[in-house]
């Protein structure tokens, strides 16, 4: 179920493309989902905002219905009926809450084939189970230890007696779909928000001679649900702090991992060591015996081993072969493809570039759309000119070539193997293999010209008006 909006939020975006641990509600569950064992048909009954929704999560190849109107969670399920028909039971999973594991979806589902239920609900006791449905266990002698439920009691509707219930309801339902499907019509919205509750099927299947029942799990951070701003943001927490933990256990350093922030996909091998106060976003995948320094971010990106990363470096979808030193302070936007053992240092700004195996761009230099090769040296302050306010334009540096500071490559333009440009050169046309280009004016000497300068220039009284503070 991922239609609603997602009032308590105040937000634009609707509610299940709102990320923690790096991406949407709704991808996790689904990421869930799509790993059950065995394997399962996934649907997400979409309606606010859908298409934004459908787009975000469209790659997963699942399925999706349409709840135009979102009338309520028993409502999502009553616009399902036709694309479930066929089968014979349905697992049910809130899109917004994330952390629901694969093996807790499976075994939902056992309990409820083993039970032979119409409806089987996943439950957890809370400390602070308010906002929550709270399940109403059959206690009488007759039921005693039983798993059977009376009823979900939403929060608005509980009595005080019944808010002091501390098992909720955790939003994730097994149904027989031939029992669920000759029901729902008994389905109301004579409730405090006016909707069609899921919930109410407990109560609808029991007085039906159904049998309803709860499986309860331990691990009660799994079923958290996201309902507010302040929801997302435990949840977030919890889900990088497993992370880390889950890393740590696989042989990765993290110091300070509180200070860390690492989303759900990232890769790390064994022996990569992580300080304090570093980002790795998306995709990112980090070889082994790395050391990436405080302050970095990196995203999307993929990194060979060995690779030292000093502070404050910024990654964007960029690759890094083993070996390579950056930083501190580089900026490799998207394409950046750094060569085994090459060294991007100091203020060093890179795009769509191949900087070849054990090549240097020290400092203070900006190479964008280059080709260059193995064994360069890109002085200091050199600078791709790859834009003419039209069109971008390939810069090429063949391997073993020197490029001297401050020196402006013109592009299109290439430059040959083994060549040298001087520095403060304006290179505007091709340097030959093995050649020396000088693109700039010659220097003039005028000997005695800051002698007479001072001397014309020297002060002969001060101006009037003006207060020395030696004076007051
Ligand atoms: C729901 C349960 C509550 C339970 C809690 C667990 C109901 C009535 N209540 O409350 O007992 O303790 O989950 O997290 O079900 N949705 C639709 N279409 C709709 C309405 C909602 O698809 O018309 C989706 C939402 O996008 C969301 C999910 O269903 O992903 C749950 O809806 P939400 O409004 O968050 O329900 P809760 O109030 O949290
Ligand atoms: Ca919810």
């Amino acid at each position: 179920m991922a239609a609603g909006k997602g009032t308590r939020l105040k937000s634009q975006l609707p509610k299940v493309l709102h990320e923690v641990g790096g991406k949407p509600l709704l991808a996790h569950v689904i990421a869930a989902a799509t790993r059950v064992v065995p394997p399962i048909d996934v649907f997400a009954i979409i309606g606010h905002e859908a298409v934004r929704v459908r787009s975000a999560v469209i790659d997963t190849g699942i399925n999706f219905v349409l709840q135009s109107e979102q009338r309520g969670t028993g409502h999502a399920l009553m616009v399902a009926q036709s694309a479930l028909a066929t089968y014979d039971h349905v697992i049910v999973l809130s899109g917004d809450a994330p952390q629901i594991k694969p093996q807790t979806i499976a075994r939902l589902l056992n309990f409820h084939l083993d039970e032979q239920a119409a409806m089987t609900l996943l439950s957890t006791d809370l400390d602070h189970p308010a906002g929550y449905g709270r399940v109403i266990r059959k206690t009488s002698r007759k039921h005693a230890g039983s798993a059977e439920v009376e009823a979900i009691v939403e929060e608005k509707s509980a009595s005080p007696a019944q808010k002091k219930i501390h098992e909720i309801n955790a939003g994730f339902y097994v149904f027989a779909v031939p029992q669920l499907f000759s029901h729902i019509e008994k389905l109301s919205t004579a409730n405090p928000h006016g909707e069609y509750y899921l919930t109410d099927m407990a109560e609808v299947l029991r007085q039906a001679r159904q049998r309803v029942v709860v499986w309860k799990t331990e691990n009660s951070s799994e079923v958290l649900g996201a309902n507010t701003r302040a929801e997302l943001a435990a949840i977030d927490l919890q889900i990088r702090m497993t992370k880390c933990q889950q890393l740590m256990a696989d042989g990765v350093t993290i110091f300070y991992p509180a200070t860390c922030v690492i989303d759900s996909d990232v890769e790390i091998a064994p022996d990569t060591v992580i300080e304090p106060f570093v980002q790795i976003l998306g995709r990112s995948r980090i070889g082994a015996s790395c050391r990436i320094r405080s302050y970095c971010v990196i995203r999307d990106s993929e990194i060979g081993p060995g690779v030292l990363i000093r502070p404050g470096c910024i990654l964007e979808a960029a690759r890094i072969g083993p070996g390579a030193v950056l930083g501190p302070y580089s900026h490799l936007r998207p394409g950046s493809d750094i060569g085994e053992g090459a060294h991007v240092g100091n203020f060093v700004e890179t795009k769509n570039i191949k900087l070849g195996k054990g090549s240097k761009a020290g400092h203070l230099t900006y190479l964008g759309d280059a080709e260059i090769g193995a064994g360069v040296n890109i002085g200091a302050g050199t600078i791709t000119c790859n834009y003419d306010g039209v069109h971008k334009h390939t810069t090429t540096i063949d391997d073993g070539a020197f490029i001297g500071s401050d020196s402006t490559l013109v592009a299109p333009v290439r430059v040959g193997k083994g060549a040298y440009v001087a520095a403060a050169s304006c290179i505007t046309g091709d340097v030959p293999e093995d050649a020396l280009a000088i693109g700039r004016a010659r220097q003039i000497v005028k000997e005695g010209w800051a002698r007479e300068r001072r001397a014309i220039r020297k002060p002969t009284e001060k101006k009037p008006g003006r207060i020395f503070l030696e004076e007051v």
